[in-house]
């Protein structure tokens, strides 16, 4: 039952080896999935810039990734030769020289809809896009024009957002969503905002375009948990929610391709990965698929996640969730590898 993780392993390597000299850069939008420590320096709550957050990442330093160790970005980066981590546009530890390889603009607890980002006073995408417009024109002071417009045209662009939508705002009745759509006008509006969002930064330069559809978002711990009085499985209800948001998202994009010239954006599915993950978890070395490794694993995320816990797991590789809300470091590392093999594909 072990055969898959070695032979994952062995595909991992020959990526690495494969590095490609046309991509200059990994860029990212979007949310917890994919930030790599913008949050740390802004007004949230929404924090994991502290241990145990990063026990298995480099030197086992927390740097406001949501997790125990590299989220996909991360590893995406490695496999086209680029550096091993995506830097955090906002961290000043980086500069426009580091940011010419690879720069993430998410913001963890962000959305598509404005009204997500307020939740917890997170960055909205509109500010990741304006953030992005600053870039390219510190990368042209850097690097020179046709050089800069070269990175932004044949960077590899990762989008990974929505899962907050759902979870944070509509179904979390905070915002007045659920009044105002039924959950079918919610992904319609969603996908709007997407629209609005990639034609963004299509007119900005953006050519080579990942988008990640939603995962199994009613089977995080949090959400089981919350469904504990029914048995404490996934909740089917959100599961269905972020299938017809991902059909909607696989119906844009094949719109945008046929009317944007030149764009080539592509879907990369995790949803049915990370159910099979959860379905068959011996088979990838997993022992735990309904807690997260962080403390009782049932509710804690940010600062609930406390260092002090007892009940923190020993070996977060064993299990699908670092925190109640986000994958270990080896799901991270098994989706990256999803997006390589499809969104990606053809441009490495
Ligand atoms: C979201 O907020 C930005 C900035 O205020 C605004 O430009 C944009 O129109 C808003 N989007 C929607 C759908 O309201």
């Amino acid at each position: 039952m072990g055969i898959p993780v070695i032979f994952l392993f062995l595909y991992y390597v020959a990526c690495l080896a494969a590095a490609s000299p046309n991509i200059p850069a990994v860029i990212v939008f979007g949310d917890s999935t994919v930030d790599t420590g913008n949050n740390n320096q802004v007004g949230t709550i929404l924090r994991s810039n502290f241990r145990p957050y990063g026990r298995d990442f480099f030197g086992g330093r927390p740097t406001g990734r949501f997790c125990n160790g590299r989220l996909a970005p991360d590893f995406i980066s490695q496999a086209l030769g680029l550096p091993p981590l995506v830097p955090a546009y906002l961290d000043p530890e980086y500069s426009i020289e580091d940011f010419a390889k690879g720069v993430c603009f998410a913001s963890a607890g962000t959305g598509l809809d404005n009204a997500t980002s307020d939740v917890l006073s997170v960055i909205p995408l509109w500010k990741e896009v304006e953030y992005f417009k600053e870039y390219r024109r510190r990368l042209q002071r850097y690097a020179g024009k046709a050089e800069a417009m070269r990175i932004v045209g044949e960077a590899v662009y990762i989008i990974s957002i929505g899962t907050n939508d759902f979870l944070e705002n509509y179904y979390l009745l905070v915002t007045g969503r659920f009044l105002q759509f039924t959950v079918e006008e919610y992904q319609d509006f969603l996908i709007d905002r997407a629209e609005e969002f990639l034609r963004a930064i299509y007119w900005l330069g953006a050519r080579k375009i990942s988008f990640t559809g939603l995962g199994a978002i009613g089977c995080v711990p949090l959400e089981r948990t919350t469904n504990a009085l029914a048995g404490g499985g996934c909740v089917e209800q959100y599961n269905k929610a972020a299938r017809g948001f991902n059909v909607k998202l696989q119906e844009l994009i094949g719109r945008l391709c046929a009317t944007l010239p030149g764009l080539r954006l592509r879907y990369a599915p995790v949803y049915d990965g990370l159910l099979h993950i959860i379905a068959n978890p011996s088979s990838y070395g997993i022992e735990n698929v309904d807690r997260g490794c962080c403390a009782t694993g049932r509710f804690e995320m940010g600062y609930l996640c406390d260092e002090l816990s007892p009940f923190t797991c020993p070996d977060a590789s064993k299990y699908v969730f670092w925190d109640s809300f986000h994958p270990t470091e080896k799901v991270n590392w098994l989706m990256a590898k999803t997006t390589l093999e499809t969104s990606l594909a053809e441009f490495i």
